[in-house]
């Protein structure tokens, strides 16, 4: 029917505007788990739990293809799902590859061996449960040799930014930059690891300084999925007209993701 969209509340709105720009004929079911945000200072197999209810509701609303637009889920959910098997016909992906391919310069499906390359120190900024988890890390050794990540948990952004207050958040964000310049003073790539992150993109380039490349997820993972449509044709679905749907109160996210995203959008109950 359509590409499923799922994140833990407004973040996942980022990647779909980077999809719906990429890919203008693909309707699109967002589901944000507003109830349950934020995912960061949960537990692995809490947001196992709750990522795995959200893709099955997807999955039922007849969206065979569901990208995980949540770096909290790819990390503590995704593996552990993919293991255990997906019903016939349907496939999840996530937040994580488009990005280190992009760090690490790789094309999709280059399964050689890790290389050195050209980054050599990298500041990884996400939330608490995907800095614990170290899949950015696991993920990067498969692709690269010699890279020095130092992350930092980002504790109270997501809850800033759902919260509606960008003044705290844009407060945190600093702080959060310096924390991580005290422990690698100059990284020379920063991976906002987080869908949220985008929105205070700015504020992340200006307290990291102009030499830094600031890594966003949207536009890397529109690229990629733009990319498995084309090999997967089936997967697109029908249908022109893209849905949310939110596990929270419809009208104050409604009125929350206008605000952030500077257009009109109108979430229904899922
Ligand atoms: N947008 C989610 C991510 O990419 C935020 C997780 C949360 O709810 O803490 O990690």
């Amino acid at each position: 029917m359509a590409v499923g969209i799922f994140d833990s509340g407004l973040g996942g709105l980022t990647v779909l505007d980077a999809l719906q720009a990429r890919l203008p004929d693909v309707a699109f079911v967002y589901l944000g788990d507003n109830a349950h945000a934020p995912y960061g200072v949960r537990d692995a197999d809490d947001v196992h739990a709750l990522t795995r209810a959200s893709v099955e509701r997807l999955w039922n609303e007849g969206c065979d293809l569901v990208v995980l637009a949540c770096n909290t889920a790819s990390a503590a959910a995704l593996r552990r799902m993919q293991e255990a098997g997906v019903p016939q016909g349907k496939r999840v992906l996530g937040v994580f590859v488009p990005l280190i391919e992009a760090l690490t310069e790789r094309q999709w499906g280059d399964n050689s061996p890790p290389r050195e390359v050209a980054v050599r120190h990298v500041a990884l900024f996400a939330t608490p449960a995907t800095v614990r988890s170290r899949a950015f890390q696991r993920e990067l050794a498969f692709r690269a040799i010699g890279v020095d990540v130092e992350a930092q948990a980002c504790g109270g952004v997501v809850d800033a930014i759902e919260e509606g207050d960008l003044i705290l958040a844009e407060a945190l964000v600093r702080s959060h930059v310096d924390a991580l310049k005290r422990k690698m003073p100059q990284p020379q790539a920063a991976i906002l690891g987080c869908t949220h992150y985008p929105l205070m993109e700015q504020v992340f380039q200006e307290a990291l300084g102009e030499g830094v490349s600031v890594y966003s997820q949207a536009s890397l993972v529109a690229e990629s999925l733009a990319d498995y449509l084309t090999r997967h044709p089936g997967m697109t679905g029908e249908g022109s007209k893209s849905r949310y749907l939110t596990t929270g109160d419809p009208r104050r996210v409604s009125d929350r993701a206008t605000q952030f995203m500077r257009r009109p959008i109108t979430f229904q109950a899922a």
